[in-house]
């Protein structure tokens, strides 16, 4: 359920040239799911950013976010006091449960695949990984993988290497997917997956609750919005040119 709060910035640290991590305290709500984001925003913006939810417990959001423009650079400069946030957008991921799965990421859409590997763990998932970056550098939740105890495998594209060359490799291209990442990686994993899978598409967005139809998206059978019906979609639904 949708809930517009306030929360209080405990953290704001940054994880590499780019990339920071804020953690928000207060009242966070209990019904928050993996693939979920917030509209986080930032002083001076009229509109919220949406940045997905990298971890969430009952008093405490974080999210890990990269420099994209305006809004997030003006982020990296806060520090403490309490942000605006809209809490609970979005569809999140169908959890499967007892099943070998894929977990794909690439660069920052690794952020919200760190709470369903969680998840999918609980649901008694057998998971594997893989996650691809530009470069070393931008390397981000290897610590965190190596913790949850899932078997994972890294691509840097600087390495002539990438999740999808990786997922062929292994022979993993079976296996049940769930995919976050650039929209020319995931439109790339699911022509080469044989598997059904699904996969959390970004856009730009206006209003990110389901008000002002900016992200409209014209799926096979229906139209959707990206932040209201979505951001999750089944591979089967997305019309991949739609998106470009
Ligand atoms: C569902 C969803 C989840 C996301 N999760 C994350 C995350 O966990 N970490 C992260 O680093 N980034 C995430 N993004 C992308 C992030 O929202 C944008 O990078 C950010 O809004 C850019 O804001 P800006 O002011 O820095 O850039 P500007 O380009 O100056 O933004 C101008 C306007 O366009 C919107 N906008 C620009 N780029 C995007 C975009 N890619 N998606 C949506 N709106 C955009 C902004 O919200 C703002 O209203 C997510 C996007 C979506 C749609
Ligand atoms: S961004 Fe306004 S309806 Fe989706």
């Amino acid at each position: 359920m949708l809930r517009a709060q306030k929360l209080t910035i405990k953290e704001n640290t940054q994880l590499n040239e780019n990339t920071f991590k804020l953690v928000l305290q207060g009242d966070v709500p209990q019904d928050l799911k993996p693939g979920q984001f917030a509209e986080v925003k930032v002083p001076g913006f009229s509109l919220g950013r949406p940045l997905s939810l990298n971890d969430f417990d009952q008093e405490s959001v974080t999210f890990v976010y990269r420099i994209a423009g305006k809004g997030t650079k003006e982020l990296t400069t806060l520090k403490e006091g309490e942000l605006d946030v809209i809490n609970g957008c979005g569809n999140g991921f169908t959890l499967k449960e007892n099943e070998h799965v894929l977990v794909v990421g690439g660069g920052i859409g690794t952020a919200p695949l760190l709470p369903l590997i969680r998840a999918l763990k609980e649901n008694n998932c057998k998971v594997d990984v893989i996650f691809g970056f530009r470069e070393r550098k931008e390397t981000l939740f290897e610590e965190e993988l190596k913790a949850l105890g899932v078997g994972f495998w890294i691509t840097y594209d600087s390495e002539g290497n990438n999740v999808v060359t990786k997922m062929l490799e292994l022979g993993k291209e079976d296996l049940y997917f769930y995919a976050c990442g650039p929209l020319p990686m995931m439109a790339a994993l699911t022509n080469a997956s044989k598997a059904s899978g699904q996969c959390s598409l970004e856009t730009r967005m206006g209003c990110g609750f389901g008000a002002c139809m900016g992200c409209s998206l014209q799926l096979k059978e229906r139209t959707a919005r990206i932040c209201k019906e979505g951001p999750v979609f089944a591979k089967e639904e997305i019309i991949w040119q739609n998106l470009k």
